[in-house]
């Protein structure tokens, strides 16, 4: 069963705590975190216009603060989402042993494809709106499942 689901982007300021968020609310029972696979914002709060926009759909992501992915993160949880692909071949490249069999897509149970980082895009509605919908249908595989 999964009982523990790690988020990943780059840079864990705006993708991967609003995983993070939209997934508890789905999930309430299922521990989840989110880490960035690169370390240059490391302590600091969500991008201010990311949590704008997630605060207007009712998620709070002003306690999350950005941390690095580390080995031992590979061992503890269940499931690690990648946001997009280069983070999905980033985070392959790194797990230890056998650990890369825990790694998807975020987007995997909508027919798989990137979240587009908003931090260039700009377009912070837009990973919302796909986040949402696979955190969605995350779900309903996972509850099927248990
Ligand atoms: P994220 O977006 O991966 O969705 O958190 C990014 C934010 C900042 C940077 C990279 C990605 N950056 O390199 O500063």
């Amino acid at each position: 069963m999964v009982q523990r689901i790690l988020c990943v982007c780059l840079g864990n300021i705006c993708r991967s705590p609003t995983a993070e968020a939209v997934l508890r609310k789905h999930l309430p029972n299922v521990m989840i975190d989110s880490a960035g696979t690169g370390g240059w914002h490391v302590g600091a709060a969500p991008y201010a216009p990311m949590q704008t926009a997630a605060q207007a759909r009712g998620y709070d992501l002003s306690l999350i603060r950005a941390r690095q992915i580390k080995r031992s993160d590979f061992k503890r949880f269940d499931l690690i989402l990648a946001m997009d692909r280069q983070n999905h071949a980033d985070l392959t490249r790194i797990a230890p042993g056998d650990t890369a069999t825990k790694i998807a897509l975020f987007r995997d149970p909508v027919g798989g494809g990137d979240v587009p980082d908003p931090y260039y895009t700009r377009d912070f509605e837009q990973a919302l709106d796909l986040i949402e919908t696979a955190a969605e249908a995350w779900m309903k595989r996972l509850r099927l499942q248990a």
